[in-house]
């Protein structure tokens, strides 16, 4: 069995992460719960940073929080000397309230409302990702109504679309997201950035795709854009300081999946940033990355006490657990894959073959079918691994299902960094009906 960062199997048979017990983890603070091994978040924070520092290059490696953010989370971050980006209001508020330097924050988002944008701007925050035209014009405005200069990146689609081992090119891209690099939209944008006092462009940014397993579409996208670039200094004398390649390095939730580490991503990237300043005579821009998945993905583990079991004879054996689709929506969302254990018997052959669903009202609430596991019995501890990104911040509350708890451990300590959700916190919003019965 695959184990990540600190997990191991300890002498009782019982998986440990960060040195602790997962099954003394689950009788403390409950099930589900989700548990973070922070030593593997902080290794790979320094390994995207240490390969940028190796080669002498000025960066920043911004942690995409919609992959798990919490104040516990930013602040960790920000130990780590990481950047952030931002996508929402809520995500913000979540950095601010963590205290985490504004000047390191960078918001993106295809329909930043004009209140999402002001709060950036009041608390001047180091960079917003222009996404559109509508959103430069109310950025614009709101920007010379408090006299205030906002530094900004203008988000491309350089057609380049990357997922796992595959990339394509597309002539035009087909996305909601960003300025198409191919039709005169972006210059169109430039040109209205550049015109105006309120902003300064440092540069551009592109995201390609996500759970990225190959380099060769971070190369591709660099490749299209310093041809951009190079146009652009002739047409508008414009000279990048920054160029943000985005997120999307892959992490490992199965045997099936092969990712690069870290570093060599970046290795990679830095390679094809170097070449073609080189060819097209151009300083180095500062180069930002934005991790999310591969920071926080496998550093995550849930765990879930199991329960009903139901035996189809001849087809397959369900084996529920107390979470599922309210937890962890990609499985039901994108066919995602995951591996599992029992956490309490981790030195038990796998004589078995179960499926695991979870316990919402949906026949689709499935986590993974056909696991190879020890028999099971009422009470045991399942633990999920790779569960860290888009897990606890894409959890909802279907059948009004509470939110697990979220823990962190590190050096044999765990800490409760996000509270259970209560059924009062189920109804705290809730207004009781007004209108009588019409007689
Ligand atoms: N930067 C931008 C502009 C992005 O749109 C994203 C992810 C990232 C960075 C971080 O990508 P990462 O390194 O985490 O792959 N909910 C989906 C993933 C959606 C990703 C959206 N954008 C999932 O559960 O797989």
């Amino acid at each position: 069995m695959f184990l990540h960062g600190t997990s191991r199997q300890n002498e009782r048979g019982h998986l440990e992460i960060g040195g602790v017990d997962v099954l003394s983890l689950a009788e403390r603070y409950g099930t589900p719960l989700y548990v973070y091994d922070v030593a593997l978040i902080r290794e790979r924070a320094r390994k995207f940073q240490k390969a940028f520092k190796e080669a002498g290059l000025k960066a920043q490696v911004a942690y995409a929080s919609k992959a798990f953010s919490s104040v516990a989370m930013i602040q960790l971050a920000e130990q780590e000397g990481l950047s952030l980006d931002v996508v929402s209001g809520g995500e913000l508020f979540t950095a601010i309230k963590a205290g985490f330097p504004a000047e390191r924050i960078h918001f993106h988002g295809n329909n930043k409302s004009p209140e999402e944008l002001a709060m950036a701007l009041e608390h001047q925050i180091g960079c917003i990702v222009l996404d559109n035209f509508h959103e430069i014009a109310i950025t614009e405005d709101l920007c010379k109504r408090s006299g205030q200069t906002v530094d900004v990146l203008l988000r491309i689609t350089p057609g380049v679309e990357a997922h796992t081992h595959d990339y394509i090119t597309t002539g035009q891209e087909d996305s909601k997201f960003g300025f198409d690099l191919h039709n005169g939209q972006v210059e169109q944008a430039i040109e209205q950035v550049l015109r105006s006092s309120a902003f300064k462009l440092l540069g551009v940014h592109c995201h390609i795709g996500s759970q990225i397993f190959d380099t060769a579409g971070f190369v591709l996208a660099a490749d299209k854009i310093f041809e951009k670039l190079a146009e652009w200094r002739e047409t508008y004398s414009f000279i990048p300081e920054v160029l943000n390649l985005g997120g999307g390095f892959g992490i490992r939730y199965t045997k099936d999946d092969e990712p690069l580490a870290a570093d060599v991503y970046v290795e990679k990237i830095i390679e094809a940033v170097k070449a073609n300043a080189e060819h097209f005579g151009f300083d180095i821009p500062e180069i930002w990355i934005e991790p999310g998945r591969s920071l926080v993905g496998d550093a995550g583990t849930t765990l879930y006490t199991i329960g009903s079991q139901k035996e189809v004879p001849g087809i397959r054996k369900y084996v529920a657990i107390d979470g599922g689709m309210s937890d962890n929506i990609r499985p039901a969302l994108y066919e995602a894959k995951y591996e599992a254990a029992v956490a309490n018997r981790m030195n038990d052959a796998c004589h078995d073959t179960a499926s695991i669903a979870g316990k919402c009202c949906e026949s689709g609430d499935m986590l993974i079918w056909d696991l190879e596991i020890p028999e099971v019995r009422d009470g045991d501890v399942l633990a999920v691994f790779c569960t860290g990104a888009y897990g606890y911040s894409m959890a909802n509350n279907y059948n009004r299902i509470p939110r697990p708890a979220v823990v962190f451990v590190e050096d044999g300590e765990a800490q409760l960094v996000i509270q259970r959700e209560t059924y009062e916190d189920i109804v705290k919003l809730d207004l009781p009906l007004k209108s009588k019965v019409k007689q």
